[in-house]
């Protein structure tokens, strides 16, 4: 699927600021600031940094206020993607269609790399912004926290890891998306929304725009395990079935996962329905997320 130009704008305004953020690769320690700079500066859809700037615009922000959260959101993402690929995780050599950064790199510097873009990721939201409060900028931290921590993504990549080669429900497997996905999805609506500033009755919307959409992505990164291909994906296809995790497709049957993600992407429409032509972002990044081939 080809993104809507509204989209692509933001795609293209995040890779600047991510090159500016992260230190250059001749900075001490120089191996691992190009470890860094090569897991972050690639090929990344970069739907989280995507979906800060579409809330912030539904909700009137300027563009340039939002970077440093939109990039604070896909430096947590990658850290993430980097662990999830080390063996004693997933275990996977591809990432957006280069090596792995421990395999281009060795282990330790991967884990590093990752701890350290996780650093950096909180240090950017500490930066005064003029239209953003001191206040906000806290509240900002703490959503951000909560939503990588212990009962958000670290706590969903836990429970994925102890469910390999159970047979989950689906409510469990619903669980597990929702931490280990969800919570960075719902965190990048939530920087959005928090650097705008916005009524709770708004917020209560958005947030229940971010859960389906949240899920919705996960669903559909299942499928696509299953459907897609290697080099489409950029990330080797059939992983989660040799590594025997459970995902919707394997427990749901693979109709029931492409009508699930049917009703997810009506929910979220639904959830929008009382925002304005500014919220049409977040209208095609809900189409984005349901169809998307990689
Ligand atoms: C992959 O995320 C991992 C999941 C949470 C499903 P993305 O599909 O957003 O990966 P990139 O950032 O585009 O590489
Ligand atoms: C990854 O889920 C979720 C996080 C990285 C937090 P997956 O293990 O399904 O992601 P891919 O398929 O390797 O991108
Ligand atoms: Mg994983
Ligand atoms: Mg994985
Ligand atoms: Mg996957």
């Amino acid at each position: 699927m080809i993104l809507s130009p509204q989209l692509m704008t933001y795609q293209q305004r995040i890779e600047p600021v991510l090159d500016r953020v992260l230190p250059t690769s001749h900075t001490i320690p120089s191996r691992l600031h190009e470890a860094m700079r090569y897991a972050v500066l690639n090929g990344g859809k970069r739907m989280r940094p995507m979906l800060v700037y579409a809330t912030g615009q539904a909700l009137g922000q300027d563009l340039e206020y939002l970077d440093h959260a939109a990039a604070a959101i896909e430096l947590i993402h990658v850290y993430s993607l980097i662990h999830d690929d080390l063996p004693a995780m997933d275990n996977d050599d591809l990432r957006r269609g280069k090596p792995t950064c421990h395999r281009a790199y060795d282990e330790a510097t991967a884990i590093l790399a990752a701890d350290a873009l996780q650093a950096l990721a909180f240090e950017l939201l500490t930066y005064a912004q003029p239209t953003i409060s001191a206040a906000q900028q806290l509240f900002m931290l703490r959503l951000l926290a909560q939503a990588a921590g212990s009962q958000g993504m670290v706590g969903g990549q836990a429970i994925d890891l102890a469910a390999v080669g159970k047979v989950l429900t689906e409510g469990e497997l619903e669980t597990m998306h929702r931490y280990k996905t969800g919570a960075l999805i719902r965190a990048s609506v939530g920087l959005g929304a928090q650097a705008a500033g916005c009524s709770e009755t708004q917020r209560d919307a958005l947030y229940h725009y971010a859960a389906c959409i949240g899920l919705a992505f996960q669903v559909q990164d299942d499928i696509l395990d299953i459907e897609s291909d290697t080099v489409t994906l950029g990330k080797t296809q059939g992983a989660d079935l040799m590594a025997n995790k459970p995902t919707y497709p394997s427990i749901m049957g693979m109709a029931a996962a492409k009508q699930k993600l049917i009703l997810l992407h009506n929910q979220a429409l639904e959830a929008l329905a009382d925002f304005d032509e500014r919220a049409d972002s977040l209208r095609e990044i809900a189409k984005f997320t349901v169809k998307r081939a990689h």
